[in-house]
């Protein structure tokens, strides 16, 4: 086999954090080098605790570190309604079974990045706070980054205001220091997010399987749910998955060469991906945005990946 992607996880956990990241670990493409938490769905102490239930469950013996208190310039935003009052209400999760990093998120990603003999893939899954002071650093590591892969925005519209998703609105000046990187990025936002639904048969599928992983899969997605149903969704959005899913499966997904700016003023449009849609600007494209995907197949993605921890957590 070809040798696996080097990757760091960076997220805020949050339900579809945890299910990008268990995705991620099932996946023999991909080497977990590091995760690390940022302050979004919930408070970093929150964000943090989160992702060390999380490795502790799939058995991920990665290092893991704790990103900032705040976004880069804005005040906090927390997404309680969506997440719960922990940020990953739901399943009783095991006690973490490692210690965090003495040094903090964007430390742990450069010395990661150090390290590294082959460029390193990052997969943003939060606001995108410790991914841009990350550059903003140490610009001399920017080389060692293969590419970043973020869960964030919509061309066609927003879920936090009109116009911008979560991830972004939280901190749209990391979001524009990270677009403007000229790194290859790929975008996956509320334009195929929300098109990757797992509908409630699924969820039995994925119970079905049986293992202690699956188990509590099954529960997050029942939790996420129950939030979008009332909303008027047929399915849970597992949008952070797509963001591993454009790694491991392009194949699923329609993607587009796009320039995309990040609105960081604006009275109404704060946060928003503004994309370039009809080339108007006649510039080159910084991102390649996915818009579609092959929803069943992404479903089929899920299923198989918990089966993968059917020899348990060693
Ligand atoms: C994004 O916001 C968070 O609530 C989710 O984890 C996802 O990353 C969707 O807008
Ligand atoms: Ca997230």
């Amino acid at each position: 086999m070809a040798d696996r992607i080097p990757v760091i996880l960076d997220g805020d956990p949050g339900h579809d954090d945890a299910i990008a990241w268990m995705l991620a670990a099932s996946s023999p493409l991909l080497d977990i080098r590091a995760v690390t938490s940022v302050c979004g769905n919930q408070t970093i102490e929150k964000t943090t605790y989160n992702a060390l239930r999380i490795c502790t469950l799939l058995g991920l013996k990665c290092p893991v570190a704790k990103g900032r208190p705040t976004p880069m310039v804005a005040e906090p935003m927390t997404a309680a309604a969506v997440h719960g009052n922990t940020g990953l209400d739901g399943p009783v999760l095991p006690e973490p079974a490692m210690e965090l990093e003495k040094e903090g998120a964007v430390e742990l990603m450069a010395r990661v990045l150090r390290e590294s003999s082959e460029p390193v893939q990052i997969v943003a899954t939060g606001p995108q706070t410790n991914v841009a002071t990350l550059l903003v650093s140490y610009p001399e590591l920017k080389e060692k980054i293969r590419g970043i892969s973020f869960m964030g925005g919509g061309i066609a519209y927003g879920n936090w205001s009109c116009a911008a998703e979560f991830n972004i609105l939280v901190d749209p000046e990391a979001a524009q220091i990270v677009s403007s990187s000229g790194l290859p990025i790929i975008m996956s936002g509320l334009d195929v997010t929300e098109k990757a639904l797992i509908f409630p048969e699924d969820f039995e599928r994925i119970r079905a399987v049986g293992n202690p992983v699956a188990k509590v899969v099954a529960e997050w997605l029942e939790f996420f749910y129950e939030f979008h149903r009332k909303i008027g969704y047929e399915g849970a959005p597992v949008h952070d998955a797509v963001a591993v899913t454009a790694l491991i499966r392009p194949e699923l997904l329609d993607m587009q060469d796009m320039y995309v700016q990040i609105e960081t003023k604006g009275e109404y449009c704060r946060g928003t991906t503004v994309g370039d849609v009809r080339k108007t600007m006649n510039k080159e494209p910084n991102m390649r945005v996915c818009m579609g995907i092959d929803r069943k197949g992404f479903a089929d993605l899920l299923v198989e990946a918990v089966k993968t921890y059917d020899k348990g957590a060693e």
